[in-house]
């Protein structure tokens, strides 16, 4: 998978994909990420990509011409099949969401500032508007970053164990039972003995019944945890 990110502040995506998953998905040639400032396509010398908003009101918006000519531009090296804005208004990002994007070939995701990005380009080149939650942050780069992660794992042959994203919470609408390391006892505080037993269909169930009591505790009425048992 290809994705670029087109964003005023590249310095902050320097480091969220140069380390562990994201990093072995690089080297193993699964995932390429680009980080395009968009300065580059900016309407003068002085980098200028935002201006005053029409009708008044405090924050700046980020203009019509440099994101068009950016889009346009990358648009040539590949064809996308998503053109992502990051912005509290989007759909809510969620695991369902990561499983779909993760089957993409190219995906360009564009990072909003200041009051966000003109309507136009909203209406014009933007495939798909998402959030990452009910808060709003100072830019659309941390949220890109979280993005990224979610779907670059789910890209088969990243994680180890082939089947170990299917495990995670949400992968089928519940979330995930308890997990322990050795030592058996610290402190007094003791493993489940279900886990040492070695029975490992008993075990699944412990598993299958932890997550829908954590379900039905934190989450209740994900989908996982009202199906029929
Ligand atoms: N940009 C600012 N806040 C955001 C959020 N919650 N999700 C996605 N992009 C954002």
């Amino acid at each position: 998978m290809h994705i670029d990110i087109l964003t005023v502040l590249p310095e902050l995506l320097e480091s969220p994909f140069q380390h562990s998953i994201m990093k072995r998905a690089k080297d193993k040639g699964l995932l390429k990420v680009q980080v395009h400032p968009l300065r580059k396509w900016a309407v003068n010398e002085y980098g200028q990509v935002d201006d005053y908003q029409f009708g008044g009101g405090a924050g700046m918006v980020m203009m019509c011409e440099p994101l068009a000519k950016a889009i346009e531009e990358l648009s040539l090296s590949r064809k996308y099949d998503e053109i992502v804005y990051l912005t509290p208004d989007g759909e809510m990002f969620n695991q369902k969401m990561a499983n779909t994007l993760s089957l993409n070939e190219n995906m360009l995701l564009i990072c909003g500032h200041y009051k966000g990005i003109d309507q136009r380009i909203r209406e014009h080149f933007i495939t798909r508007e998402i959030s990452i939650g009910d808060y709003v942050l100072s830019g659309g780069e941390l949220a890109a970053a979280v993005l990224v992660d979610a779907i670059g794992r789910l890209l088969p042959g990243v994680l180890n164990d082939e089947t170990s994203a299917l495990f995670d919470s949400f992968q089928d609408d519940l979330l995930a039972p308890p997990v322990y390391t050795r030592p058996e006892d610290f402190r007094g505080w003791k493993v489940p003995e279900i886990l040492m037993s070695g029975n490992h269909k008993k075990i699944e169930e412990w598993r299958y019944e932890q997550s829908l009591q954590r379900t039905k505790e934190r989450r209740p009425g994900l989908p996982g945890e009202l199906s029929p048992e």
